[in-house]
């Protein structure tokens, strides 16, 4: 094997985000980026004799991208790499592919949920062995050696074709092309009742699901249609393109506004659902009825001791620290511990691998458990569909009766997108700064009971995150959490999360905004939005 090397230097915001580096492919396809990032990320790993996973979401430069990382891997010296067919893999998949097999760790090529196509985004992501995203340890060990990174080293010789299952050699390293879907299929089998919601569809529950032209096409076509019955179509957008299509693949009411209308229509069908670019988030609906992932999360806790996989019950509930309180209250109820952990899935990894929680989820569509260690979109649409099948009632009755036991947590989230940087940090800076003086204050028609600049210390290894978001709460049982998202790839974004906790008992069927509108006008005269966005109303509300 001949490797040549390549002499690189540092580059500038070479600092992944939320989850891995995403950047636009103009660029991540310059010449020397991804190679410089992809030797910054093996020399912040032990390369000699690894065995590492690799897949993608499809989307434009995962191909190109594909063929530089393995030269890159072959020269470091990584054993063997373990790839999904024509490079796909969603990324629960990957997740799987890792801990089954044992493997050191995983490189994930995919900007989620975010446009694809030349003038789109793409990212790259390395996941440990445990199958998760890397923690901060290991990112800010990555970054460490992106600054001072001088050269990166390549085989000479082409990467090989990946669209055969089969094994290669590229240099001494082995590439070991797999099919994408099989082990996830069974490992979905053995979590869940295949044969009650084989009968559920039989007998005339019907079902929609959007794969959004992104990654999880080929695997809802052979859970939902081949294996479970649904008949063909069911299963939309389903083969995976370059750009998806044209398209924004994030599962949400605004992104999947033709999945969302036709399931507010009277003859929608029983049950609808999506998932994004790389299949780890999801957007569950019922006929009339959108269901918000915080309320799922809450709901499939409430009822996972249904679905065989997890039929002992389950040891705690974890959420980041914008997604409702509604999981909370049914940790409460059932005597396990809830965590609230900062925004980013890698901060579930610990408690996942600790069993100190069996359910994690978010209010950014994300929901999952300890059977991989990312969240998973199909994975939330079998609970779903296992619990409906052993409750024989429809998603909307289902939900209701939720809320009439538990209450229900009124919840919207606010984002302004595109503002400069500087007047989005500006605005945090102020707001963190005032908060000592808000408990008290009053903002509209509500009083401040609390204000929090969000720190969190992992209870598992004692590692601390600080600065992860605003918490102000209010009387009424209201509260408002700010933050900048950090997987945008343009300016800033603010995202302004809202709740407003209604009690059992109480009315559940009032509009969202309307019954947030109190929590609203106070946010927005504590942080000052206007006047530092120049926006009275948000871009995009979900
Ligand atoms: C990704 C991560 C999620 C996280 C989300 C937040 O999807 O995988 O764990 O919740 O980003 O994105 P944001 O844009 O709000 O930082
Ligand atoms: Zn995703």
């Amino acid at each position: 094997m001949t490797i040549e090397t390549i002499p690189t230097a540092p580059i500038d915001g070479q600092v992944p985000g939320t989850s891995g580096l995403r950047k636009t492919v103009s660029v991540f396809s310059a010449p020397g980026y991804l190679e410089t990032y992809t030797q910054s990320i093996l020399n912040a790993i032990s390369p000699q004799g690894a065995v590492l996973v690799m897949g993608g979401d499809g989307r434009y430069f995962n191909r190109a991208a594909m063929a530089s990382i393995l030269r890159i891997a072959a020269a470091n010296g990584v054993a063997r790499v373990i790839v999904g067919q024509n490079g796909l893999l969603s990324t629960p998949a990957a997740s799987h592919l890792i801990r089954k097999r044992g493997a050191n760790g995983g490189l994930i090529l995919s900007a989620s949920h975010n446009p694809g196509g030349p003038k789109g985004d793409f990212g790259l992501k390395y996941n440990i062995a445990n199958g998760g995203p890397a923690p901060e340890a290991v990112t800010d060990a990555i970054v460490a050696r992106a600054s001072q990174i001088t050269h990166y080293t390549m085989t000479t010789e082409d990467a090989p074709d990946l669209s055969e299952c089969r094994e290669t050699q590229l240099g001494d390293m082995v590439i070991e092309v797999v099919d994408p879907v099989a082990d996830y299929v069974a490992l979905m089998e053995e979590l869940f009742d295949f044969d009650s919601m084989r009968r559920m569809i039989a007998d005339g529950f019907t079902l929609r699901f959007d794969a959004m032209h992104a990654v999880t096409g080929p695997y809802a076509t052979e859970i939902l249609e081949r294996r479970l019955g649904a008949p063909a179509g069911s299963v939309i957008n389903a083969i995976p393109s370059e750009d998806f299509g044209g398209g924004h693949p994030d599962p949400n009411p605004v992104w999947a506004k033709p999945l969302y209308d036709l399931m507010l229509r009277p003859d929608a069908p029983d049950f609808g659902a999506a998932s994004d670019g790389d299949g780890d988030r999801n957007m569950i609906l019922g006929r009339g009825i959108y269901v918000t992932p915080s309320d799922s999360l809450a709901l499939l806790a409430a009822n996972a001791h249904l679905v065989p996989g997890y039929r002992n019950g389950i040891a705690g509930v974890a959420r980041s620290m914008p997604t409702s309180a509604a999981s909370d209250r049914v940790a409460a109820r059932l005597g396990v511990e809830a965590f609230q952990t900062p925004t980013g899935w890698k901060f579930f990894g610990n408690l996942l691998d600790a069993g100190r929680v069996t359910l994690c989820g978010e209010e950014s569509a994300g929901t999952g458990s300890n059977h991989v260690r990312e969240k998973d979109g199909l994975w939330a649409v079998l609970m779903w569909l296992n619990i409906l099948a052993v409750r024989k009632c429809s998603v909307a009755e289902l939900v209701r009766d939720h809320w009439a036991q538990y209450g229900r947590d009124y919840y919207s989230r606010h984002d302004f997108e595109g503002i400069s940087t500087d007047a989005a940090t500006r605005l945090m800076d102020r707001l963190v700064a005032n908060l000592p003086a808000l408990p008290g204050q009053q903002a509209g028609e509500l009083t401040v009971t609390g204000a929090e600049d969000f720190c969190y210390t992992d209870p598992v290894d004692g590692s601390v995150s600080t600065g992860q978001g605003v918490i102000l709460t209010f009387d009424g049982e209201a509260r408002a959490m700010l933050r900048l998202s950090g997987t945008g790839t343009q300016g800033a974004t603010l995202r302004v999360y809202l709740e407003q906790y209604a009690p059992p008992g109480s009315a559940h069927d009032q509009d969202t905004q309307t019954a947030l509108s109190k929590v609203i006008r106070a946010t927005h005269d504590l942080a000052q939005i206007e006047h530092f966005t120049g926006r009275h109303a948000p871009d995009v509300i979900t």
